[in-house]
């Protein structure tokens, strides 16, 4: 059994720098057609000559696939109309991190105050540039999320224009507000389609799969997979794939983040496989409704997957993915 997917896009990716970079764009590079960069690097990208010289470190690691990087920059209450208009062709989307939520988001933002915020989010509104959330607040770890939901709602009714996207939601209060405002959208993860808290922190911890925002109940889980299983037209695939160096995960004081990026594709496909999901909502899910909400005209890609055991290797070059050393059910069988 096989299956095809076109131009499959990651609207939510982590590749880091230097070394890093250098040894990991390929799994991200070589199955899908493009990505949404995410941009808290260390400093934070967030100038038009850094965006183009991160672009730029990108296209050199990724060597000769074909794939494109859609560069976004680390949202400043300071940005002004006539600085978004001179990189509005150089990015995608502009990410929002609340200060100190997750990996280097120190520079972020405190407050939510709406008005602190209407100079930079009505010009990002005029000029149609998406605004991606990383939408936790700094209260309980399994409530951040839920909470996090009149904010979301505030920016959606403030701002009816901008295209929100709330990132790699992982409860049933984000799914819920997705239908009750037009201008919000959201990216979903393949590990919070698969895991519960239950599978990190149930039995032995198991740092490669603990992330923000944490996994969180089998409801929240349902409700993940109802949308995405559908194709539901405001809901695009994200793998929030965030690279650690091994030492880093398996560590007293382990870092946030599931290195997904070799396998995605392959899990998606087993997934909405045993759901019964038809193929074209893995499509949609995968690419068309990434494609519409942000206008995206993707590079050509065709990705068949086969029903064939693969096992995931123990590390990708000091990295480890989800489900090192297992079986999955679907393996690559050609990129062209
Ligand atoms: O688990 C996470 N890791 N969540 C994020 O929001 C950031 C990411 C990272 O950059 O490592
Ligand atoms: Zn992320």
């Amino acid at each position: 059994m096989s299956l095809t997917l076109l131009s499959p896009l990651d609207m939510h990716l982590h590749l880091r720098d230097g070394e890093m970079l250098a040894n990991i764009a390929k799994e991200s590079a070589h199955t899908f057609s493009g990505a949404l960069i995410m941009p808290n690097l260390v400093p934070p990208v967030s100038t038009k000559e850094e965006v183009i010289a991160y672009k730029q470190r990108i296209m050199a690691a990724i060597g000769h696939e074909t794939f494109t990087p859609y560069m976004t920059l680390f949202f400043k209450p300071s940005y002004d109309k006539a600085f978004l208009t001179s990189i509005k062709d150089e990015i995608t989307a502009i990410k929002l991190y609340p200060a100190g939520i997750t990996t280097n988001s120190e520079g972020g933002v405190s407050g939510f105050d709406v008005e602190e915020l209407r100079p930079a989010l009505e010009a990002m509104s005029e000029l149609g540039i998406p605004l991606c959330v990383h939408g936790e607040t700094g209260g309980f770890v399994m409530d951040r999320e839920a909470e996090f939901v009149s904010i979301y709602e505030k920016l959606a009714t403030a701002f009816p224009k901008l295209v929100i996207i709330m990132e790699h939601i992982t409860t049933k209060a984000s799914v819920e507000a997705l239908d009750r405002f037009e201008n919000l959208y959201a990216t979903i993860t393949v590990h919070h389609l698969l895991i519960t808290l239950d599978d990190v922190a149930g039995g032995m911890l198991k740092p490669h799969l603990f992330c923000k925002p944490i996994a969180k109940r089998p409801e929240d889980r349902d409700a993940l997979l109802e949308v995405a299983l559908k194709g539901h037209p405001k809901v695009m695939f994200g793998s929030d794939s965030a690279p650690h160096p091994k030492h880093a995960k398996e560590s007293c004081g382990c870092a946030a983040g599931v290195f997904t990026a070799p396998v995605a594709l392959q899990l998606l496909a087993e997934l909405f496989e045993n759901k019964l999901a038809p193929l074209e909502n893995l499509q949609a899910f995968i690419s068309g409704n990434a494609q519409r909400i942000y206008k995206l005209k993707p590079l050509a890609k065709t990705v068949m997957l086969e029903k064939k055991s693969f096992h995931v290797p123990s590390d990708y070059r000091g990295v480890v993915p989800m489900y090192a050393d297992e079986q999955i059910a679907y393996s690559i069988k050609t990129v062209e």
